[in-house]
């Protein structure tokens, strides 16, 4: 059976949301069964099954994660599930100029799941909206490598 993961979304102004369809359409081409949620209105529940990972946020207000993935945080957060079988990437969108904050909504996720025992596979991306390149073409070819690492580990817990 092929791999699936889920890509969970948080944004404000969509960019976020165009990366997580050009990683859908990525993940697809390479026998990843991918599924795009976008955050609003989720609870920590979406994580219940365990299973692979997308988070794909953007950062507002001073480091924020967006509005429409506060509650789906807070919950975590709050509920403190255990998500040992969880496993996950960061795709995290963000602007160098806020110097104190940049990509904070994706290195929080990152730092609140591997808090709950999920298990992060490659680096956190960091895309810098102020570097003038296009992020769903860093994404791209962000996916390719993330990809073979997520099989690897994949097979050695096989
Ligand atoms: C009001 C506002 C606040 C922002 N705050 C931050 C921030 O604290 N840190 C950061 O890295 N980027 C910050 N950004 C930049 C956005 O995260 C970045 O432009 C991102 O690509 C937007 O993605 P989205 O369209 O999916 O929301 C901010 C942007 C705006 C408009």
């Amino acid at each position: 059976m092929e791999p699936r993961l889920t890509i969970l979304v948080g944004t404000m102004t969509g960019t976020a949301q165009l990366v997580a369809d050009e990683l859908g359409d990525a993940l697809n081409a390479h026998g990843v069964a991918a599924r795009i949620l976008p955050m609003d209105g989720l609870d920590a529940g979406v994580f219940a099954g365990g299973g692979a990972f997308l988070i794909c946020t953007s950062t507002y207000g001073q480091g924020d994660v967006p509005d429409n993935a506060q509650k789906l945080y807070a919950d975590l957060e709050r509920t403190r599930p255990d998500l040992q079988t969880v496993v996950f990437g960061v795709f995290a969108l963000g602007d160098r100029t806020y110097a104190q904050t940049f990509c904070f909504g994706g290195k929080r996720f990152d730092a609140l799941l591997q808090s709950l025992g999920a298990r992060r596979i490659g680096e956190v991306m960091l895309h810098d909206a102020s570097a003038g390149t296009i992020p769903e073409e860093v994404a791209v070819a962000w996916i390719g490598p993330w990809i073979d690492q997520f099989r690897r580990a994949r097979d050695r817990a096989a």
